[in-house]
């Protein structure tokens, strides 16, 4: 059933920036001003509940997740499952996908995980969770609706990776220390979390004042002091970066 609190619709903008309080304030103030206008507007707001409820998600599943075409979804599925192999992913590991959309990861994972491996994709959407046990319907594959910041799994640390690509790019802090947390008690004690972010500054310059977090649904920015004092915090430790298309990914593990 729906969770119509999860969305947190006031939740439009936020802006963090360096300096003195007048200028922090006015700042904050004018983004505020912004991107109320643009959300008055509708052009802001990513609402993925409503987003994907209103497609149709069978005909245009590989466009609804931020890629430009098809074969975008295709090749950076691809490029994800060669990046998890190189880091120790196996026929048999098991996978959790957080965020898993339309399933990029899972239309890969499809033919190549073996009998003794397991994917479980969740997202806060049922309507895509629904499209995705009819499209990726195997045994060792399961789907579940998850709620903002927790994951109605009671399986215990059992997961060799999860893998949470373009998620923590459209929620606030606390939404991703209680995922963080929620991942912490499914991976296994060697297992490993990558997650994709927006470190804030490395675009326009006048980003590179923001010092925690700066944005809103559609797209959220993290200083990169603050993003890993948050990780640290959490109990896990960042083993390294890479990158899928230019968008960083934190390859993390418990400390
Ligand atoms: C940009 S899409 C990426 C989907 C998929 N990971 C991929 O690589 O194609 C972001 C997804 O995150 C999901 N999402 C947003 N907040 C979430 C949360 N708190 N827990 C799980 N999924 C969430 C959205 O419903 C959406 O499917």
């Amino acid at each position: 059933m729906r969770d119509s609190n999860i969305y947190d619709r006031q939740r439009v903008h936020t802006c963090n920036c360096r300096g003195h309080w007048m200028k922090r304030r006015l700042g904050e103030l004018a983004f505020g001003i912004v991107w109320k206008v643009l959300a008055f507007l509708g052009i802001s707001r990513l609402d993925y509940y409503r987003h994907y409820a209103r497609s149709d998600i069978d005909q245009k599943y590989k466009t609804l997740t931020g890629c430009t075409s098809e074969e975008e979804f295709d090749q950076t599925g691809k490029l994800v499952l060669e990046q998890l192999i190189s880091l120790g992913f196996k026929q048999n590991s098991k996978i959790l996908d957080l965020g898993c959309g339309t399933g990029r990861l899972a239309t890969q994972l499809l033919p190549y995980l073996g009998e003794q491996g397991e994917y479980y994709g969740c997202d806060i959407s049922p309507e895509v969770i629904e499209f995705c046990r009819k499209r990726y319907s195997r045994s060792n594959f399961h789907f579940l609706t998850n709620q903002m910041k927790k994951i109605p799994l009671s399986l215990g640390a059992n997961f060799d990776f999860i893998w949470c690509y373009s998620v923590f790019t459209h929620i606030f802090p606390d939404e991703m220390v209680c995922l963080l947390q929620e991942c912490k008690r499914l991976i296994r004690p060697q297992g490993l979390l990558l997650a994709s972010y927006y470190i804030a500054g490395r675009e326009p310059a006048f980003l590179k004042r923001v010092k925690s977090f700066y944005g809103n649904r559609d797209r959220m920015e993290y200083g990169d002091d603050f993003l890993r004092e948050i990780i640290s915090e959490q109990g896990l430790f960042v083993l390294d970066t890479i990158s899928i298309q230019k968008q960083p990914i934190f390859v993390l593990r418990l400390r």
